[in-house]
């Protein structure tokens, strides 16, 4: 039987990596497209070796169509893509905001155009939660009001608009917008994992950066938030967790009765605070943590977590792994990495 074909764009970064292992792993083949602006062709190893497959890899930039033609002029029979490139750094987008609308919007409407000409069935988009802003209620559920405050969260709205707009105009392509949470973790193997470049902005990066001695202390921003603890909190949520997800939104979208156009959130349901995470990294690794308490950092939402009731009912999917493994699993990705690069 041939296998349904994906083309995964951003499919070397963090979270695309591992939703490719997934993906193979769960009988589909896989095209990816990606310019390495944030990423390493040494993922695909890390891929292969964890699946036994090393996936079709096209060196491009989504935002120029000769690249996105050369991708399915090779592959005409891409069924379905699922579209993670983009740029994520919040603070980046708000000195550069023309960068984050031509990469991000830009890189959308070339993709889609692509994608109209060459009858794929199937679109999956990463949208986050940083659309929602600081909700009114929490758990924040799909309806709530959307307040971007950032170019970055606003290229993620806009571009959810852009997809509906464009299902609506009836080519026959459905879309899915995956509003992600706080994704931490790597792959259990230690093979794949989160690299950021350069000083993290994130807090798991930061953490496990500052415990193996690449940087001095964790800063926790803020001690004086209206939380229980006094530091904010989100919805972390293991990118394997999250991989799974994406499968199952591929799923939903090629069965006939699906929404032409929907979007969910993608988080376990559970507020953790900073100082919590911190915890949890101390005791599931057994390595005792250098930070302070230091000031708010500026645009700091306080506190968010999702509402997953959606996500479970349309996707019948539901994150599992726990906080001490998802940590534990970026801590060993750490040391790994940092082994390998010492050789
Ligand atoms: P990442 O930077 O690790 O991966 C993105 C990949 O896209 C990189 O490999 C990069 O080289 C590539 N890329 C960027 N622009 C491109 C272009 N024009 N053409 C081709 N490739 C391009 O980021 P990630 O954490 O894996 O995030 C994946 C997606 O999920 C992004 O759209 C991001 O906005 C979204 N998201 C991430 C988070 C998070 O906290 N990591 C949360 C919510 C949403
Ligand atoms: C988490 C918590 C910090 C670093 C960002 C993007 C958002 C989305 C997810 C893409 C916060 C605290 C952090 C540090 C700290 N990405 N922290 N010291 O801010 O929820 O969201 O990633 O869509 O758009 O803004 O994640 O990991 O940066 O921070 O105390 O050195 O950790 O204040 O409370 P955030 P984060």
């Amino acid at each position: 039987m041939t296998k349904t074909k994906i083309l995964v764009t951003g499919g070397t970064g963090y979270i695309g990596s591992h939703t490719v292992v997934t993906l193979l792993q769960s009988g589909y083949d896989v095209v990816i497209i990606d310019n390495l602006s944030n990423s390493d062709t040494d993922v695909l190893d890390g891929i292969a070796q964890i699946s036994g497959t090393k996936p079709v890899f096209f060196e491009g930039d989504i935002c120029k169509k000769d690249d996105v033609r050369m991708v399915f002029a090779a592959h005409r029979d891409i069924e379905a893509i699922i579209h993670f490139a983009a740029l994520k750094a919040v603070g980046e987008s708000v000195e550069f905001p023309l960068k984050y609308y031509y990469n991000n919007v830009g890189g959308l409407i070339s993709l889609l155009d692509e994608s109209v000409n060459n009858n794929v069935k199937a679109f999956v988009f990463s949208s986050s939660c940083t659309v929602y802003g600081q909700p009114d209620r929490l758990p924040v559920d799909e309806t709530a009001a959307i307040r971007p405050e950032s170019p970055y969260g606003n290229t993620k709205w806009v571009n959810e608009e852009i997809l509906k707009h464009t299902v609506a105009s009836g080519i026959g392509m459905k879309a899915l917008s995956l509003r992600y949470f706080n994704p931490i973790g790597a792959h259990p193997s230690a093979l794949i994992g989160e690299l950021p470049l350069g000083v993290p902005n994130n807090l798991l990066p930061f953490i496990t950066q500052t415990a193996c001695g690449v940087r001095d202390k964790l800063t926790v921003f803020g001690s004086n938030y209206n939380t229980p603890d006094g530091t904010c909190i989100r919805d972390y949520i293991d990118v394997n967790d999250l991989a799974e997800a994406h499968v199952k939104a591929l799923e939903y979208l090629l069965k006939p009765e699906s929404e032409p156009y929907d979007v969910v959130n993608l988080g376990t349901g559970k507020g953790v605070s900073v100082l919590e995470i911190v915890s949890a990294f101390e005791n599931s690794t057994g390595e005792k943590l250098n930070y302070t308490i230091g000031n708010r950092r500026p645009g700091d939402v306080e506190q968010v977590w999702a509402s997953t009731s959606k996500a479970e009912a349309m996707l019948h999917w539901k994150a599992t792994r726990s906080l001490k493994d998802t940590v534990l699993s970026a801590w060993n990705w750490e040391k790994h990495y940092r082994s390998k690069s010492a050789t």
